[in-house]
């Protein structure tokens, strides 16, 4: 922490000079259908004006040279079409995290697609189905390619948006910079970070950049979509000089808005659609404000420069649904699949079975894997459950360590069971807390092999990955 404070300490009356290149150069791009050229995504090194300005620029890799990388934003049923280019020193790949994706263009090297060698293309085209706020972000190597900065938002808009004034994307991250450069730490495979919560960074930043701020008119209403892009952390969020509602999370619509009245928590991976007004008079400042160590930091300044021509609105309509989302999971009828996540300091694991003999833990330490599934080290030939089209499946998740895991299904979103019903909010990520038993509950109506693995990407590299089959 005292490296947080050097950078903020240092910093306090530059914040707003920070320059972010992806807001300049990585404007929004509307793809279509007819597009006849594919536009690229070049995924390559660059160097970015991260920390504040007496620091040097920071060497990461972004795509198309920005970081984040451009906002991909389209109409509901769009296609996103793009001609990944490889131009980093390692084979990458490129996931759409959220999205009810066709199969083969969900990104995921070694399980999907092979990862693409530096030099290599790929063309990624799919439609997206549905409207929300997802993501894309490096799949192979992605403990380390996605700390390094490859990742971008992708915002896909409803037919019938909400009344707004306007949209911002917040991206948040946190960087494990070297106090003295500014450069990224490359130590991505940690036996200490993979052991216990992940890689936590000591440089926290919105959008890429350090005192992320906006001006805005007092009255107005703001959409901000908020993705949680690091690697390992759990940000707790609240609002000040704002009032919002949660209109969505990781991308599918609430069925009412749920007014913001305590701390809201953003896993790994996971995001939250908020419409706030802006309720601070003219001459404060509004936050986003991130809660850590009992105090409040600002995650982005909204500085009230007048009043907004028009007076608040009243509370706000619901998103429209996505199409197909209604039905819940018959639960009656699911199969039952259950998940054991042991492993990690502290924890119970004695021994595992990794690539096919059963090892102790001592030794699977030495090979940097610390977590087993149901007794098992990372991917494995056979999928955790194999699925007929269309199947109903509840899933029970032992969460039998001491940290908290952020499990990740691509290609479908479930909800939680509470109280014997489906009635969680639809999610693609949920953060199961040391020691907790949860069971979510999905329909397996995408056809693919599915990544099921923890978004604390350390975990996810130290043992914490299965798949699922839907045939
Ligand atoms: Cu956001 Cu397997 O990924
Ligand atoms: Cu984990």
């Amino acid at each position: 922490m005292t490296t947080r404070r050097a950078f903020l300490g240092g910093t306090a009356a530059s914040a707003a000079c920070a320059v972010l290149p992806g807001a300049a150069a990585g404007g929004p791009l509307r793809a279509t259908a007819q597009a006849a050229a594919m536009p690229s995504l070049v995924a390559r090194e660059t160097s970015v004006r991260l920390a504040p300005p007496d620091y040097p620029a920071t060497g990461i890799w972004g795509y198309d040279a920005t970081m984040p990388g451009p906002v991909v934003r389209l109409p509901q049923g769009g296609r996103v079409s793009r001609r990944l280019v490889n131009e980093l020193p390692q084979a990458t790949s490129v996931h759409w995290h959220g999205v009810r994706i066709d199969n083969a263009m969900d990104g995921v090297a070694g399980l999907t697609q092979d990862a693409v060698p530096p030099g290599g293309e790929f063309d990624i085209d799919f439609v997206a189905p549905d409207a929300g706020t997802y993501w894309y972000h490096a799949h192979n190597r992605s403990w380390e390619q996605v700390a390094r900065g490859l990742y971008g938002a992708l915002v896909v808009e409803e037919a019938e948006g909400p009344n707004i004034d306007r949209d911002e994307v917040l991206i948040l991250d946190d960087w494990r910079l070297d106090p003295e450069t500014a450069q990224l730490v490359p130590d991505f495979t940690a036996a200490h970070d993979q052991s216990h919560a992940g890689r936590l960074g000591n440089f926290i930043a919105t959008n890429g950049t350090y005192g992320y701020t906006r001006d805005v008119r007092r009255h107005e209403r703001m959409r901000l979509r908020l993705i949680n892009a690091a690697n390992a952390r759990v940000f707790q969020l609240a609002l000040a000089g704002l009032e919002g509602w949660i209109v969505a999370l990781d991308g599918m619509p609430l069925e009412m808005p749920q007014l913001v009245s305590e701390t809201m928590v953003l896993g790994p991976a996971q995001r939250v659609d908020l419409l706030v007004d802006v309720t601070a008079a003219p001459g404060e400042a509004a936050h986003l404000v991130r809660v850590g160590d009992g105090q409040g930091y600002s995650q982005a300044a909204f500085n009230v420069t007048g009043e907004a021509a028009v007076a608040r609105r009243g509370a706000p309509q619901p998103l429209p649904p996505n199409r197909g989302t209604a039905a819940r999971p018959d639960l009656a009828a699911a199969r039952r699949v259950r998940l054991v996540m042991s492993g990690g300091a502290m924890g119970r694991m004695q021994s595992a079975v990794l690539d096919g003999e059963r090892r102790g833990f001592r030794d699977l330490a030495a090979a940097g894997k610390f977590w087993s599934f149901n007794d098992t080290v990372g991917m494995t030939e056979t999928p955790l459950a194999e699925l007929s089209r269309g199947e109903p499946v509840r899933l029970e998740i032992v969460n039998d360590t001491v940290f908290p895991h952020a499990m990740h299904l691509h290609g479908m979103h479930f909800r939680e069971v509470r109280d014997g019903t489906a009635a969680g909010p639809m999610r693609d990520t949920a953060m199961i807390l040391a020691g907790e038993t949860r069971e979510i509950a999905f329909t397996a109506d995408n056809p693919g092999d599915w990544l099921f693995h923890c978004h604390m990407l350390s975990h996810a590299a130290s043992g914490m990955m299965t798949w699922m089959r839907v045939a």
